[in-house]
């Protein structure tokens, strides 16, 4: 996507040809900085201080971290202990497990002289085809959208949206975001309600900013603002992303996605989450009892951080001194509560049998 009509992706390899290159997302929305990452432990300490973020990112970045730790030694231990810390940065989103089963799929066979550079090709690989398949999630979620503009005959769209699952969380065009990007520009009047979601502030800090950016309207609410938004007919459609989805279709995502659908279930809202086919655990049925739930530092409830008024970014306290806080990352929406997923291969319903009869094999 353009930002100050420049194309970019959230990574890519520098021009030198080598090191990694990442919008470093913890300086968004207020300052747009790129970094370089040289080294293996360098990758994985942006991913784990969520310098990238989104699930399709996390799994690329992972690609490309492994890539780095591969430079001075490419044995199978280095290859296993690169894997072993890279995995160990982020629990929940199963797309870094997945991104690193491809490297290793693609490495392990090859001799390790051999393995640098097919690991750099298989990481460009994984960035690209995340380009193509969010393209294509952004295709079907139009279809969504299309017949409800049709219906309010000129009138705006509003489409709620919860965390970032833009183009900022994969490596382009973004997974909710991408039929909003895709309705914008085909001249559909749409208009996102952004939750601010608390307490890392995707929406407020990255949701808005991307959308900003494209010029797509949008307004921003507190996160408990939703349930009254739908009682009021002002919610036509929920858009969310995912990091697991279990081969029933359970569906685990930015902690308050829950709430968010048991009142559109309440409000007879559709709400549906867009995500690629990396994103599904097919070894898991049951997301409430088998998603490991990342817990972060309390100190992201208790605490808050921002833009001073002299333009410097600040923390500001919340809550009383040592107030104890804790500070769970994701929650589980059950595939009752869904009323479809959207992936690279089309829209289904939110179950095994919907699941496996789009991804076969
Ligand atoms: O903690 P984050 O920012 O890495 O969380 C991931 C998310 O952005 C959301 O849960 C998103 O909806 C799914 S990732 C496409």
């Amino acid at each position: 996507m353009n930002v100050n009509g420049q194309a970019y992706r959230t990574i890519r390899l520098h021009a030198d040809g080598w090191s990694v290159e990442i919008i470093d997302q913890r300086r968004l929305p207020h300052e747009f900085v790129l970094i370089r990452l040289t080294t293996l432990e360098e990758a994985a300490e942006a991913i784990g201080t969520m310098a990238v973020r989104g699930a399709p990112l996390i799994g690329a970045a992972a690609a490309y971290g492994l890539c780095l730790g591969l430079r001075p030694d490419a044995s199978d231990k280095a290859m296993r202990t690169g894997s072993d810390l890279l995995l160990k940065t982020r629990p929940t989103a199963v797309n870094l497990r997945w991104a690193l089963d491809e490297m290793g799929k693609a490495l392990l066979p090859l001799p390790p002289e051999k393995r640098l550079e097919a690991a750099y090709r298989r990481a460009a690989e994984i960035c690209d085809n995340d380009v193509e398949t969010n393209r294509r999630i952004g295709g079907h979620g139009l279809k969504l959208i299309e017949p409800m503009a049709k219906k309010k005959k000129g009138e705006r769209v509003n489409i709620l949206t919860h965390c970032n699952a833009g183009w900022l969380a994969g490596v382009d065009w973004g997974m909710a975001l991408a039929p909003v990007y895709l309705a914008h520009d085909a001249g559909i009047p749409v208009h996102v309600w952004v939750d601010e979601t608390r307490p890392r502030n995707q929406g407020a800090a990255l949701t808005a900013w991307e959308l900003k950016n494209h010029g797509v309207p949008h307004t921003l609410i507190a996160d408990n603002a939703g349930g009254h938004l739908m009682q009021h007919g002002q919610v036509d459609l929920c858009l969310v992303g995912a990091d697991r989805v279990t081969a029933c279709g359970d569906v685990c995502n930015k902690i308050g996605t829950y709430l968010k659908a048991l009142a559109a279930h309440d409000n007879g809202v559709p709400f549906y989450a867009a995500f690629p086919a990396s994103t599904i655990d097919w070894r898991i049925a049951d997301g409430v009892a088998e998603i490991p739930i990342e817990q972060r530092d309390a100190r992201e409830v208790t605490h808050l951080r921002g833009l001073g008024p002299d333009g410097h970014s600040i923390e500001i306290a919340l809550a009383p001194a040592d107030t104890h806080a804790v500070n769970y990352g994701f929650d589980v929406t059950p595939a009752r509560l869904m009323t479809g997923l959207i992936t690279e291969r089309g829209l289904v319903q939110a179950s095994a049998e919907g699941l496996r009869k789009l991804f076969p094999g």
